[in-house]
């Protein structure tokens, strides 16, 4: 199969109006004067202005974004940087579910629309302001009710309904730390997050609806909170109506607790650093990692970049398709909206239920402006074709965003002529759970955009693409990308074991004498000669699947628990839909023997012990994988071997020639 990468060149893509080159690589967009007019930041020369005064102090500059936050008693300190800890607004008292709610309701905002949600089987519920405030509050007593404190963890695993927002603002408001868990993990994973972060309740509910069936949350939080012993309670909305066993004392309907609580409750005012959010990612080794959010510098920055990125204005209807159990719905679906005052857009389940056109329904029913997706995403829309966007009027839409992973040409041009109708300016994010908010991205009415690239740092962000030695890689040179100025909303640690933070983002740059220290963002990247950045993709054991990050030490090792496997190696090849497939080398004990049906079954135990989404596409066994003489795994072989069929690059250091040989002949059978 060609690489993406390939078709983009080899297949010309529609062109539209304002392109100035039709050369795949210098095709470029400049901002319609239409939406610079209106826009927050209306030019390249009023950008670059903002980036000379972020440059100049970055500190003040972000001192100054601070300030747009509402603060109980303001910082001394803007930024304490003890490498590699950083501490922004110290001194500071806030409250983030105060900043998302309560200073909207002194004027007009108090009755617009904050969530509009659409449910899977087309229920609609509208909160306003005041609304959600009110929803929050009570919740917040809720778990105050059920002995939660400041500095707690509550864990909360449910699918995309407004409980699951106002779970996470009375966490904030009481200074409980959440800890989201995607409602596609299994029990397994579940129980590692919770244990991890030693969340004293758990927020679920009885169920979720998804393609048209019920997923069972209740039954898989049970399953994962048998051995959990931190967990004291579990707080459960009703959704689908579906059976589930409540534990008498520890169990409560969200109906009875929420509903029957109070709607009033003073924020929690909160020093600066408290921990806002434990949010838990996949690493290149081990378990994974609970990056660790705190609160005034993460909500500066989120609030920032979503006004100015996505041109926030109160008019708009704002829809991003990301889940609350990722990043993206953390920052952009929930705090940076919220913070901003904005309309937020929430939908419950899949994009293709009832039929493969439900984002284009939603977008036209609901007059929204600015639709925020991955390409994995717009990858799927190009596959059902033109004919779904086509039926519908998205002359609402006013922007258009994607984050996740690169964006093929392609599929960049067919969102701004499908969807977009060559009228919308496109964002390409590029950011991480660990950044905790863009980091690098146009602003639609100043930059010029190309198509496949972020583009260039936001202003107050300094990163930039380097060989290993430190040096700035020329352009066009391919070399790791690196923040070199500590901001905002990066991450503080990695949960319980901040020896894993340093050296998972600090050890390839470290301090020393006459080094200040970088954070390594794990991407390899390069810089054009017009300064854009071009992500080339992870240079660990980080795969990118449908826009979500897994380690492939992750997979291989629930794949090592199944008895009959003695070692496993995952692997990632390109994929048309899912920018990655994931494809398993399994080499199984004495005992066993390959069949299909265990394939199969090695599959599902995957699915069972991580998540569907870490399901393998392929499982091939083997029997050895080629490794180092220290008995490494070579993974750089296998995936040259799933993506070109042969192994071309150095093999001085296989331990043993001939297991090229046997996994290409594998692979023809
Ligand atoms: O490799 C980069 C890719 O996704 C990684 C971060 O994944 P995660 O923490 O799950 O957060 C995803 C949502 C923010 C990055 O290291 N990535 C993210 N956005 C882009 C991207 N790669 C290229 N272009 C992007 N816009």
């Amino acid at each position: 199969m060609a690489s993406r990468s390939d078709r983009s060149r080899t297949k010309t893509p529609p062109v539209g109006d304002r392109i100035s080159s039709v050369l795949q690589e210098s095709r470029s967009f400049t901002p319609a004067t239409s939406f610079s007019a209106r826009a927050h930041v209306s030019s390249a020369k009023a950008l670059a202005a903002l980036r000379r005064q972020a440059d100049a102090d970055p500190v003040a500059f972000w001192q100054e974004r601070a300030r747009e936050l509402v603060w109980f008693r303001d910082w001394k300190r803007a930024l304490v940087w003890k490498h590699p800890h950083a501490q922004w607004f110290v001194g500071g008292t806030t409250n983030a579910s105060m900043n998302c709610l309560d200073r909207h309701l002194g004027g007009w905002r108090r009755t617009k629309a904050a969530l509009i949600w659409e449910g899977e089987p087309g229920d609609v519920r509208t909160l306003t302001y005041q609304q959600l405030h009110a929803e929050v509050c009570k919740a917040a007593n809720a778990l105050l009710h059920l002995g939660v404190k400041a500095g707690d963890v509550v864990a909360i695993y449910m699918g995309m309904v407004p409980e699951a927002v106002i779970a996470m603002l009375a966490c904030a408001r009481i200074g409980a730390t959440h800890n989201v868990i995607f409602g596609g993990f299994s029990s397994e994973a579940v129980r590692e997050r919770i244990n991890d972060s030693k969340a004293v309740v758990l927020i679920t509910q009885d169920g979720a609806y998804r393609r048209g069936q019920t997923v069972e949350l209740k039954t898989a939080a049970d399953e994962a909170v048998r051995r959990c012993p931190t967990i004291r309670h579990q707080l459960v909305l009703r959704r689908t109506q579906q059976p589930v066993k409540m534990k008498r004392g520890r169990d409560h309907w969200w109906h009875e607790l929420v509903d029957g609580a109070s709607s009033i409750n003073e924020p929690a005012q909160l020093p600066s650093e408290h921990p806002l959010f434990i949010l838990y990612t996949s690493g290149s080794t081990g378990k994974p990692k609970g990056i660790l959010h705190t609160t005034g510098g993460y909500l500066t920055q989120v609030a920032y970049t979503c006004k100015m990125v996505f041109d926030l204005r109160d008019d708009d209807v704002y829809f991003c398709t990301a889940d609350v159990g990722w990043i993206t719905g953390h920052s952009y679906i929930v705090y940076g909206p919220l913070l901003n005052g904005a309309t937020v857009m929430i939908y419950e389940g899949t994009p293709n239920h009832p039929q493969p056109d439900r984002f284009w329904d939603i977008i036209e029913r609901h007059a929204v402006s600015i639709f925020y997706t991955a390409p994995t995403a717009i990858r799927s829309f190009m596959k059902w074709g033109e004919a779904w966007p086509a039926k519908h009027d998205l002359s609402s839409l006013r922007l258009l965003g994607t984050v996740g992973e690169p964006i093929n040409p392609e599929a960049w041009m067919w969102y701004h002529e499908v969807i977009g109708r060559g009228r919308c300016p496109i964002v390409d994010t590029w950011w991480q759970t660990e950044t905790g908010a863009i980091m690098i991205s146009p602003l639609p009415g100043a930059s010029t955009t190309r198509p496949g690239t972020a583009t260039v740092p936001l202003p107050g962000i300094q990163a930039d693409v380097v060989r290993k030695d430190g040096t700035s890689c020329a352009a066009n040179e391919g070399g790791l990308l690196v923040v070199k100025h500590p901001w905002p909303s990066m991450l503080r640690t990695i949960y319980g074991n901040d020896e894993r933070y340093r050296a998972a983002y600090w050890s390839e740059f470290p301090k020393r004498r006459g080094h200040p220290g970088w954070y390594f963002t794990g991407d390899g990247a390069r810089r054009d000669e017009h300064g854009n950045i071009w992500i080339i993709g992870r240079v660990d054991d980080v795969v990118n699947v449908s826009g979500h990050r897994l380690g492939t030490a992750e997979i291989e090792s629930a794949l090592v628990s199944h008895a009959r496997v003695a070692e496993a190696a995952v692997v990632a090849r390109p994929d048309e839909v899912k920018g990655n497939a994931l494809v398993a080398f399994v080499t199984l004990k004495a005992s066993a023997t390959p069949t299909p049906a265990l394939a199969e079954e090695l599959r599902a135990h995957v699915a069972r012990e991580i998540g569907p989404i870490a399901k393998p596409d392929e499982i091939r066994f083997t029997e050895m994988l080629p490794k180092t003489r220290s008995g490494k795994i070579m993974r750089r072989l296998l995936r040259e071997i799933v993506t070109s069929g042969v192994a071309t690059g150095d093999v001085t250091t296989l331990e043993d020639a001939g297991v090229l040989e046997r996994l290409r002949a594998g692979e023809e059978e």
